[in-house]
């Protein structure tokens, strides 16, 4: 049974959520579940915008089917290949064999590379547009937000703009399509930012450059391929999409991560926690790396302006997990954080200086605060002095 949503007048959304999946790309914990979003346009001619995820195909097509009532699709709009919008593009075609296929020379590519048989085809570049009837849209690349080929498309009759996975979230919609639907400060705006961190943050240069391109549209709604379609407040989410494409953060606050093995390196870390609260920064998330999944560590990482990473020492090197936070934090190019470092070991403390030049020689723009704790198996009277001066160096970094 067909389960579609009015977005305007003669635009529907006719994506799928999905509950069932509990790896995003088989890697990134997605408890709220994901949408996949796909829209139609019923304007002089049929236009379908993307399609879905293999997992949600039948309730899409059946969406389709309906939207369409008994009319042709007479083209179809591929923003992004990557196979959780596109896997169902070949269902389509079976069905709706008249349809005439746009999309960037890159995207083609994309599909006889997965394997599609693409009849009618139309290729399309930065600037070209397209008039549908009523609707005349035009395309603009969108280059590695975050696949080579992907574009976005902006309507210029009600400046709808179908944005791919710039602007996307995990979470499933289940029935509430607007983020002005939901609480999405309080509901939404950590899984957005997971989701932006994780799948596209690599690439703050590429989505800098697309919202450069954005201020010069009047874009009066957001129509992502994964999560709310935005039609209020822009500034609230241009200013997040901003700040985590630049890298800088949100808020003045302190990621600790810890990795420990006996709960030593751990109680140091609520020692540094209960210092910075009592001297006045309590805004701070404890994460445990090992029992803390790496995308949330990202998020966060992302989100504060200070990190200290407590590690023990491990086959005299960094405790595992903990190495593995920081190249990941490396490949999706984090820069300009504060970080400070708390090492321990029983017999050869190499943590700290091996953090130190991690973060150093494989990072850009992080600044390593001098004041460090270093542990000997575990705390003792010498160590609350550094702790103290650990916690106050941290405050003075933020210029509170
Ligand atoms: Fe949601 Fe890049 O696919």
């Amino acid at each position: 049974m067909y389960c579609y949503r009015k977005v305007t007048d003669d635009l529907y959304w006719i994506g799928a959520n999905d509950h069932r999946l509990e790896l995003f790309e088989n890697v990134h914990p997605i408890p709220r579940g994901v949408s996949y979003n796909s829209y139609v346009l019923l304007d002089e001619k049929t236009v379908l915008f993307d399609t879905v995820d293999w997992s949600a195909c039948r309730q899409f097509l059946e969406n389709l089917e309906a939207v369409l009532a008994g009319r042709d699709l007479d083209y179809m709009v591929i923003n992004h290949m990557e196979p959780d919008h596109a896997a169902s593009m070949q269902e389509v075609l079976i069905r709706y064999p008249n349809v005439k296929v746009i999309s960037t020379e890159k995207a083609f590519l994309l599909m006889s590379q997965f394997g599609f048989s693409v009849g009618e085809r139309e290729i399309v570049k930065e600037g070209d547009s397209k008039s549908f009837g009523k609707h005349n849209v035009v395309f603009v690349e969108a280059p590695m937000v975050h696949w080579p080929e992907a574009m976005v498309t902006f309507d210029t009759l009600n400046g709808v703009l179908f944005a791919a996975d710039a602007f996307g979230s995990f979470g499933a919609l289940d029935g509430r399509l607007f983020a002005d639907e939901v609480n999405f400060d309080r509901d939404w705006l950590d899984d957005a930012r997971r989701y932006y961190t994780n799948i596209v943050g690599k690439y703050g240069p590429h989505v800098q450059s697309l919202l450069k391109k954005a201020q010069t549209i009047d874009i009066k709604m957001i129509c992502p391929l994964h999560g709310p379609v935005i039609r209020k407040d822009f500034g609230y989410f241009i200013d997040k999409y901003d700040k985590w494409s630049r890298y800088e953060p949100e808020e003045k606050g302190v990621l600790i991560a810890y990795a420990s093995m006996y709960g030593n390196t751990e109680a140091a870390a609520c020692l540094l926690a209960t210092k910075l609260s009592e001297k006045g920064m309590n805004n701070i998330a404890l994460h445990d790396v090992s029992n803390t999944h790496v995308s949330y560590l990202i998020a966060d990482a992302f989100k504060y302006s200070n990190i200290v990473f407590a590690s023990v020492t491990y086959n005299l090197g960094i405790y595992p997990v903990m190495h593995n936070f920081l190249m990941d934090m490396k490949a999706l190019n984090l820069q300009k954080r504060t970080c400070a470092i708390i090492e321990n070991g029983s017999w050869a403390v190499k943590s700290g200086s091996l953090i130190r030049r991690f973060l150093d020689e494989e990072m850009k723009e992080m600044t390593i605060l001098d004041e460090q704790v270093t542990m000997a198996s575990s705390l003792n009277d010498a160590n609350m002095a550094d702790m103290d001066a650990l916690a106050d160096r941290i405050i003075e970094s933020m210029n509170l």
